[in-house]
């Protein structure tokens, strides 16, 4: 995530720019920093936490310009701290730049910089484009940008200045969002509306691919070919609390339509098809200690939890290594059988959760190899494991866990198989089909976000249910427990998720028409199973939902309602499996008129016992 903001006109830049890094701080909050140009000087300043620090700082070592650039930061590569903090700058603070996204091939560029001479003195992937852009700098701050962009393997916003040009700010954007605010006689650039609306009600997006060069009084703009483009500005109508939502009702809904970006964040510069390998440099297990692990113990709570019992089914199937999955409230009051060949996995989206935390501190007491799975970089858990593996799915407001938890399930996917390969214990060309596989679920994920609107229909007629029972077998069996979390945590309604072929064993009792059940039937080894399972209730009153895929036909005849989901490898089927979930939940919880991001009893992040 992180948020970008510029100015360049003639009011104090300083001022400009931390109001609208106070609109875009939920879009990362770890550290923030502003760099203006005064008398052919950078002055920067960058503070560690949140908004208020960097103020207090600016507020003892003024700073002032008429053209700024700033950040607000959700760290990514580099622990959350001062050196860290955005504006970077190149070897003689000449150039500065801010950034949000992955620069994927930041290693390899760092290297051939330093082998060139340049000094770094952070830990970013955002400060090789500042010494990039220094590199090719001949005079001329926008060719020297576009040829850094050549170079530059991943996604990007970025704003450059330059101390000896104060007439402009040349910006550009790959898979992360820029607009810039149109205004006579100055211009703003920001990641998103919500920092611009104070301003201007003028806006123009800026395309994936584009590069622009920002004067006070023009704009010019160039596409992926490098062709100068006319781009239109716009009118936003938008309120700021409706802009920080990207115009989206609530966080919960954004979060939701976030998923097909934030999966692919997750396993960006993580897979290549050329060498058919999956990269984790953060997982510096060795193969002598990938090959002694005996067992794989993962331990989390709620939906990062669902997450681990997804990945048992992934690790026993191509990993051949014993798997259990711990609730940590519990793991920790239990006797666990744990030593050096064990590893234990810790999922946790805040990484600060206070069971999954102590369960952590608790296997390393027993000499464990330890990888923690987080979405807040620098959290405890994040540093206290050994070796973790972020999620980059940016910040989660909404308290139900939803990009997070589709994260997770990526983060863990290439864990397995990345374990697998080192194992060999899985062919190449599973894992070419893996990698092939992996790539083409944003697009499935884009897909299935397109029911949206016949999800909200079928929750309409669901309103006022008091009870649901969310059916599912084998590697989707978490997937209903999830959908049933996703229920309870927002709706207030009480809901259960089961194995469905465990119902005959006794819940099945509850079932009459007041229970509806919602069943996840998509194509798999189980999917006859579920079928029998789906005529049991269906016999009791039940109405039936069903996740499922077009080509079963059998489905339209035994259930009420047909969510038709796209179809993948029953192996990713939970990525997409709970995307109806989450809108109906949603949708439901809206229409009883609860607070869907903040729902009552809940905190986001759970720091105590
Ligand atoms: O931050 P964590 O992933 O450790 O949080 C764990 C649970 O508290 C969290 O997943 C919770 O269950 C969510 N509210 C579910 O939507």
């Amino acid at each position: 995530m992180c948020g970008i903001v510029g100015y360049i006109g003639k009011k104090n830049a300083v001022d400009v720019i931390y109001c609208g890094l106070e609109k875009l701080e939920y879009r990362g909050y770890d550290s923030a920093g502003i760099a203006v140009i005064d008398n052919k000087k950078i002055q920067r300043r960058r503070s560690i936490g949140k908004l208020k620090n960097l103020q207090e700082n600016i507020k003892t070592n003024s700073i002032y310009g008429n053209i700024g650039i700033g950040h607000t930061r959700w760290a990514t590569h580099g622990k959350p701290s001062q050196e860290n903090a955005h504006p970077h700058t190149d070897c003689n603070e000449k150039i500065v730049v801010v950034h949000n996204g992955i620069i994927e091939n930041y290693i390899e560029l760092k290297k051939s910089l330093q082998n060139e001479g340049h000094k770094f003195s952070s830990q970013t992937d955002t400060e090789v484009i500042a010494h990039l852009i220094e590199k090719y700098y001949k005079n001329d701050l926008l060719v020297a940008v576009k040829l850094a962009l050549k170079d530059i393997r991943g996604s990007y916003a970025i704003c450059a200045i330059c101390k000896e040009d104060k007439s402009r700010i040349v910006v550009a954007r790959k898979d992360a969002p820029l607009v810039i605010g149109v205004a006579l006689g100055e211009k703003y650039i920001a990641s998103d509306v919500s920092a611009l609306l104070q301003y201007t009600k003028d806006v123009i997006f800026l395309e994936n691919g584009d590069v622009a060069e920002i004067k006070e009084d023009s704009i010019k703009i160039f596409d992926i070919d490098d062709n100068v483009v006319d781009r239109k500005s716009q009118k936003i109508l938008w309120n700021a609390i409706q802009a920080e939502k990207c115009g989206y009702k609530h966080f919960m809904l954004k979060e939701i339509f976030e998923q097909a970006q934030t999966t692919q964040d997750t396993f960006r510069g993580r897979i290549s098809d050329e060498l058919n390998k999956i990269i984790l440099e953060s997982i510096k297990l060795t193969k002598k200690e990938i090959l002694s692990i005996s067992r794989i113990c993962i331990v989390a709570c709620g939906t990062s939890y669902h997450a681990g019992l997804i990945s048992k089914f992934l690790f026993e199937k191509f990993t051949e290594i014993p798997t259990e999955v711990n609730i940590a409230s519990e793991f920790r009051y239990c006797s666990p059988v744990i030593d050096d060949k064990v590893l234990t996995i810790f999922i946790s989206q805040s990484g600060e959760t206070a069971d999954t935390l102590a369960a952590l501190r608790l296997a390393r007491g027993k000499k464990s190899k330890t990888i923690a799975i987080c979405n807040v970089v620098g959290s405890s858990i994040s540093r206290e494991a050994n070796y973790t593996l972020y999620t980059h799915c940016g910040p989660e407001i909404g308290v139900a866990s939803t990009k997070a938890f589709t994260g997770q399930l990526t983060a863990l996917y290439l864990l397995v198989m990345y374990i697998a390969s080192i194992k060999e214990v899985i062919s190449n060309e599973q894992l070419a089909n893996f990698i092939s596989g992996l790539r083409d679920i944003p697009n499935k994920i884009s897909e299935t976000l397109k029911l949206s609107s016949q999800i909200e229909e079928i929750a309409k007629l669901f309103q006022n249910t008091k009870q649901f029972i969310y059916l599912a077998r084998n590697i989707n069996y978490p997937i209903a427990l999830e959908g049933a979390l996703k229920l309870k945590e927002i709706s207030y309604i009480y809901a259960e998720g089961y194995p469905a072929g465990e119902m005959k064993h006794g819940p099945i009792a509850l079932i009459d028409e007041t229970m509806p059940v919602m069943v996840i039937a998509t194509n798999s080894k189980v999917y006859e199973k579920v079928l029998s399972n789906i005529e049991e209730a269906k016999a009791r009153g039940a109405k039936i939902i069903a996740i499922a895929n077009k080509s079963n036909n059998d489905i339209v005849k035994n259930s009420d309602y047909q969510i038709f989901v796209p179809e993948v490898d029953d192996f990713f089927s939970p990525l997409i499996n709970v995307i109806p979930l989450q809108f109906f939940a949603y949708f439901v919880s809206v229409m009883k008129g609860c607070d869907v991001d903040q729902p009552r009893n809940l905190a986001k992040s759970v720091t105590v016992e």
